[in-house]
């Protein structure tokens, strides 16, 4: 069924009293379509009964259909999806990357959160990237090999598999193998990224090669991109499975690279590669019952702290744009990011005070300290770089089965095209994860966030993440599945839509299309999409005393509801993600 159609006999449905099996909709709010949403795109929605699929890449949502149509199951289309992905979006995610990965299993009533997320090599110092004269060298935490932490999304895609799949692994990675081989035509946001890093790509030859025009341009939207090296990789993959990439020629090729521009990675950090399978974080908003990521994933922790100080609050009845519900929404997200940057990191290094920050009389008390009509400041402002708060990085997908599962799964290599570094003869773009270690205390990263002392760089550390894979959970069987890519943002984004969804009782596809807001605390600036909200709420923000910035708050949700007997899937219109269902 069509978006439009879709969301009129929503309204019909809820106007007339009607009630989803699932869902009450007792309350219609009015949304703020987001600039940046109101393109129409297609197939940025689906609404089916077997299945539904949202992905942020149209190749990726057909592999995982395929994955469905040779009678595989929704592990088998999830790891369709990401190696599909790790083609389709090589500024975003890829097979030297690493994520987390939420799965639902219905026969257990089970919620498995995997971390494949890239560790510190064992070579690692603490103030690797501090010159002699105690200055923070940015540019080596972002660009080149000291910026590699060691992949772990093969590792990770391989064991989930092993475990839950059900078609032989090779079949799962064929439709990107192809993708790779054949290619496919640059669409803008690629483009973008690849303009954004020409001047790292361009020192790289094996990344230039493949990249960049022979002048040395970045492709134009439209030129089709073939990586036949790197479906060579994935043939590898394919036929060793995790070994394919951690042993071998591929293997073989990182090490002589690292080795040669004085790296830190050996076969020792390869070898020691562990996936973590990790309880899951749990909460509850308004009954629902939310699992999410736990540390090293910093989103988790303060997507549930937010909902947790604002919950009593029935932010509804204030209305979903006016000044009140932005300011307590911001000023949650104020608190939640200054409590980041104190005590985040990984919990098998420091102890990281989970249980408090989740507790609900931690978070009333961090709700009294907010005052209905005033902005707080931080104390201490420290710009952002604003130019990448347009960046795209980091990719998520969703997808739910009328078995009763559900997989909310968030990739990444970081920032654009990672380290701007390719494996020679392997396709393989490197990640920069080594950024999202706190590399100074008190000195922001490439998404402007402070880190404190938890996030600071160890050997086999994980560094702190911000993705946020969600899986809502009502009546015993999955509601909501949803995420997004977007660095700190995704904290911000992921919160609000289920916000949007359960809060404000907006239809699926207002909840991720609406406007968003994000406040991090430092840089101390309370940023709304455009068009934001109406000139008078936008003054009465201003006059409590919030910096506010109408800017894109960059980064796109996608995911997959269960609504009645149905299932709806919504790939955030900002972007060019696909959904799919049957
Ligand atoms: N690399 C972005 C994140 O993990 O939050």
């Amino acid at each position: 069924m069509k978006k439009t159609t879709y969301t009129f006999l929503f309204f019909i449905t809820a106007l007339i009293g009607c009630k989803s099996e699932t869902l009450e909709t007792h309350i219609i709010s009015t949304p703020i379509i987001a600039k940046a949403a109101s393109v129409q795109r297609i197939n940025t929605e689906a609404v089916g009964q077997k299945f539904a699929i949202a992905t942020q890449g149209d190749h990726s949502t057909k592999a995982a259909l395929q994955m469905f149509s040779m009678g595989g199951n929704i592990i088998d289309a999830a790891i369709a999806a990401s190696f599909t992905l790790a083609v389709e979006r090589p500024q975003s995610t890829g097979i030297s990357g690493g994520g987390f990965f939420l799965f639902y299993e219905a026969k257990t009533k089970k919620t498995y959160a995997i971390d494949f997320r890239e560790r510190g090599p064992h070579l690692v110092k603490e103030n690797m990237f501090i010159d002699k004269n105690d200055v923070y060298q940015k540019s080596r935490s972002k660009n080149g090999i000291l910026a590699v932490a060691v992949p772990g999304l093969v590792a990770g895609l391989f064991e989930i598999h092993q475990k839950f799949g059900s078609l032989p692994f090779e079949k799962t990675l064929e439709p990107a193998r192809q993708l790779a081989e054949n290619g496919f035509p640059v669409y803008p946001n690629l483009s973008e990224a690849l303009l954004d890093r020409a001047d790292i790509l361009r020192q790289d030859p094996s990344a230039s090669s493949i990249f960049l025009a022979k002048d040395l341009k970045p492709w134009p939207v439209g030129h089709i991109l073939v990586q036949k090296d790197l479906a060579a990789s994935l043939r590898k993959i394919q036929r060793k499975g995790r070994d394919g990439f951690y042993k071998g020629s591929i293997a073989k090729a990182l090490i002589q690279l690292s080795k040669k521009e004085n790296g830190l990675i050996d076969q020792m950090d390869l070898d020691n590669y562990h996936v973590r399978w990790r309880e899951p974080l749990h909460g509850q908003f308004h009954g629902y019952e939310i699992f999410t990521m736990p540390p090293p994933s910093s989103g988790g922790v303060h997507v549930l702290q937010f909902l947790n100080i604002l919950e009593k609050d029935n932010l509804a009845k204030h209305g979903i744009f006016t000044a009140k519900s932005i300011h307590l929404a911001g000023a949650a997200l104020q608190e939640a990011f200054a409590d980041r940057a104190q005590f985040l990191g990984d919990p098998d290094f420091s102890k990281i005070p989970v249980k408090a920050l989740i507790s609900l009389p931690y978070a009333e008390s961090r709700r009294r300290e907010i005052s209905l009509d005033r902005a707080r400041k931080a104390n201490e402002v420290k710009m952002g770089n604003l130019q990448h708060y347009e960046s795209s990085d980091t990719t998520h997908f969703s997808i739910m089965d009328d078995q009763g599962n559900a997989v909310a799964s968030t990739q990444t290599i970081n920032g654009w095209m990672g380290a701007g570094i390719v494996i020679p003869g392997t396709g393989i773009v490197l990640n920069n994860e080594m950024d999202d270690f706190t590399a100074q205390v008190g000195t922001a990263n490439m998404f402007g966030a402070i880190g404190g002392k938890p996030n600071s760089i160890e050997p086999g550390k994980t560094p702190l993440s911000s993705m946020s894979p969600t899986i809502i959970i009502h009546d015993q069987k999955p509601l909501l599945s949803l995420g997004a890519p977007g660095g700190t943002r995704i904290i911000s984004c992921v919160a609000q839509t289920i916000l949007n969804y359960l809060e404000y009782k907006l239809p699926l596809y207002e909840s991720i299309a609406s406007i968003r807001y994000h406040h991090q605390w430092q840089p101390d600036i309370l940023q709304i999409e455009m068009p934001g909200p109406t000139k008078i709420e936008l003054k009465k923000l201003q006059d409590m005393g919030y910096e506010v910035s109408l800017s894109p708050v960059g980064c796109n949700v996608m995911a997959v509801a269960r609504e009645g007997n149905n299932f709806h899937a919504v790939a955030d219109p900002r972007d060019i993600g696909t959904s799919a269902s049957e």
